[in-house]
């Protein structure tokens, strides 16, 4: 059976979808009793008296409420890990790895995660957890959530097809998706493998950076994230629900698919981005910006300007700036920087990071181009350049 699948743009809007005529309630949240006899359930993201502005929930309109599952039992984490991030002293040196394997045996999107680090606690609702994930096999009757963070998935290899609550979202390499804090998914490969990158964000949601003097436009733009619209499954069986909770993992029998929401409004939803869109601004007369002005995402700490955690991009752009070195600079930098490569290569490291890759440089560790990149850029006769085929991202925390 195919669905189609439709989209409602904006970021963060107040959206409404029903998958079923007259499954939405007009005119209130919770009528007294459902025109379908569906179940109202409020989902909140937010605390209740978070200021409007950054006021997240969303009412649903369900089969079943979402209390309807067998007792949790704790199980394997397997290689996923949560902060605090204590099980290894954290070096201050500069590291890069290759590519995660893919499965030898079959493997879901959960039990493909892997946690190379991270920082904060989740009991704090701070920091994030990076997450690496190399996947052969589809969730059919499976089931996860994660109540400690919410999930930004960077695809490297592989389209995904993330079957959630709230509906469904196709997510292919250049592309990324947002699944908030606790809505419950299935992940369905599109294709034979999939491998990518997770940034789990223990604080507040992901919201798009103020502009400042840029003024109204630029950046990522609200109009191109995507919201899904409602798509319920229907479905009894013999179901696992994995939740995340506390680092730990928690397994439940569940006699039915927890994605029966028929109809639901509110603006606390996943979405998805094509990193494409992205309208880069850079300098068009010498010197370059920090790397901030890439900033697609931004989950802000309690230090005001500041991140918990922004996710940059490095896509393909123009380089014109004049008798100016125009690869990143050498630097050091109170904040963390894990790097990926989505695909091509990355202007400041010639070798040895490569698609799947990563790398991270700590706080206060000094890193910058390699040796070769540092004499090609320093001689360089400097002209506009294109780079192309290049899109690597930056999660710093
Ligand atoms: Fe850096």
């Amino acid at each position: 059976m195919s669905v189609e699948i439709r989209y409602q743009s904006g970021f963060g809007n107040e959206f409404a979808s029903e998958a079923v005529p007259a499954a939405l309630p007009s005119g209130q949240n919770a009528p007294q009793k459902h025109p379908l006899g569906l179940y109202t359930e409020q989902f909140s993201g937010t605390a209740f008296t978070a200021p409007r502005a950054t006021n997240r929930r969303t009412w649903t309109y369900r089969i079943r409420p979402s209390v309807t599952h067998h007792p949790y039992e704790p199980i394997d984490a397997r290689l996923i890990r949560s902060g605090p991030f204590l099980e290894a002293p954290t070096t201050p040196n500069q590291l890069r790895w290759g590519p995660l394997p893919l499965p030898d045996k079959p493997t879901d999107f959960v039990d493909g995660i892997i946690t190379p680090g991270g920082n904060g606690d989740p009991a704090m609702q701070t920091g994030v957890a990076i997450h690496l994930y190399s996947a052969d096999a589809s969730m059919h009757d499976r089931f996860f959530y994660t109540a400690d963070g919410e999930l930004l998935i960077v695809p490297q290899l592989g389209a995904l097809h993330f079957h959630t609550e709230l509906g469904i979202l196709e997510v292919a390499p250049g592309e990324i998706c947002v699944i908030p804090r606790g809505v419950k998914f299935r992940v369905i490969l599109a294709e034979e493998h999939a491998r990518g990158y997770i940034c789990e964000n223990y604080s507040l949601p992901f919201r798009l950076p103020e502009l400042g003097p840029i003024g109204a436009n630029g950046l990522a733009n609200p109009r191109d994230f995507k919201a899904p619209t409602a798509a319920y499954e229907d479905r009894d069986g013999d179901f696992r629900m994995t939740a995340k909770f506390l680092g730990r993992l928690w397994s439940a029998a569940i006699d039915h698919s927890p994605l029966d929401v028929v109809a639901w409004h509110g603006n606390y939803a996943p979405y998805k981005y094509d990193l494409a869109l992205f309208n880069c601004i850079n300098s068009v007369s010498f010197d370059h910006p920090d790397p901030s002005i890439y900033t697609v995402l931004s989950s802000p700490s309690v230090v005001p300007g500041t991140a918990n955690c922004d996710f940059a991009i490095f896509p393909p752009r123009w380089m014109v700036a004049e008798h100016t070195f125009r690869p990143p600079w050498f630097h050091r930098n109170l904040m963390n920087e894990f790097m990926g490569l989505v695909f091509g290569a990355y202007d400041a490291k010639a070798e040895g990071f490569v698609p799947g890759g990563a790398s991270l440089h700590n706080c206060m560790a000094g890193h910058g181009p390699d040796a070769e990149t540092f004499e090609r850029a320093t001689n360089a006769d400097l002209k506009p350049q294109y780079l192309d085929n290049t899109l690597a991202f930056m999660f710093e925390t």
